[in-house]
């Protein structure tokens, strides 16, 4: 297990008094952003040669039955404090937009998913690029398995083809090393799915199907700014990307989840998620 240092936890979040400003929720999931970050500086090794100690796939598989809910489930659905409640949400506008959902309902993903786009600008590579890296995991609000294949379906209907390729197959991508284009096995995923995991079968073919594709590098550079997007105390705003989310995202007149588009329900499902039925 992660050692949490206490102190430096408070201090990367900006102090005593700014965490006590924090809702629960938002220390719960900043405490989930500093151990991946704690797990990616320990891939990064810093000069420590100590030995890493990863789980095996099958201990993964044992800790299923320890929990109250299932890994894949959207962060909407559940709180993952211990005897935590889920908070009342925010009400979306009528007519809500890209921006209403970023703002009201994908919270926990925004700050990796803000710094993974702040890179891909600050490395200056193509808006697509950039918005692949915005929307690449926001799905998790709604679901986390499969999330690369759920995100790219609901914003299929709303971006260039290029950034629903992008964050559709960022996800195989992630399960495989390229070091020319600057990605390695992050031991954040040795550590999530144990160290000798196999990928599914459709990752495995998806794979195949990429490392010819014409279309590579747009998930390959999603998985690339990925690496770096787990920063603790790192905030990073939406204003320099609503340009390039004006440019690229075309939100529907009605507001999304009111257009009758086939993933119109998705946004619904983010939108009401407190619904019985
Ligand atoms: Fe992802
Ligand atoms: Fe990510």
């Amino acid at each position: 297990m992660i050692q949490i240092d206490r102190r430096h936890f408070i201090a990367s979040l900006g102090g005593a008094a700014a965490v006590k400003l924090m809702s629960s929720e938002a220390k719960a999931e900043a405490l989930e952003a500093y151990m991946m970050a704690q797990l990616n500086s320990a891939t990064a090794g810093a000069g420590q040669a100590q030995p890493k100690k990863f789980p095996k796939a099958a201990e993964v598989e044992a800790q299923i039955e320890t929990r109250h809910y299932r890994r894949g489930v959207g962060n909407l659905f559940l709180t993952t404090e211990p005897n935590g409640k889920v908070k009342k949400l925010w009400p979306m506008p009528a007519k809500p937009t890209f921006l209403d959902f970023f703002t009201l309902r994908m919270q926990q993903t925004s700050n990796h998913v803000l710094q993974s786009a702040n890179r891909a600008m600050k490395t200056g590579m193509p808006e697509e690029i950039i918005l692949a890296c915005l929307l690449h995991d926001t799905v998790h609000a709604l679901i986390k398995v499969d999330h690369g294949y759920w995100g790219a379906q609901l914003y299929g209907p709303y971006v260039p083809e290029k950034v629903a390729f992008a964050i559709r197959y960022h996800q195989a991508l992630r399960f495989y090393e390229d070091k020319e284009a600057g990605y390695e096995y992050p031991d954040l995923y040795r550590n999530l799915f144990g160290e000798d995991y196999v990928p599914s079968p459709h990752i495995q073919a998806d794979y195949k199907m990429l490392k010819n594709h014409k279309w590579y590098m747009e998930p390959r550079l999603v998985t690339v700014n990925d690496l770096y997007a787990f920063e603790p105390g790192v905030v990073v705003k939406i204003d320099p990307f609503v340009d390039i989310i004006g440019r690229h995202f075309k939100n529907p007149k009605e507001g999304l989840g009111n257009d009758g588009s086939p993933v119109a329900h998705m946004w619904r499902a983010m939108a009401i998620p407190d619904n019985p039925l």
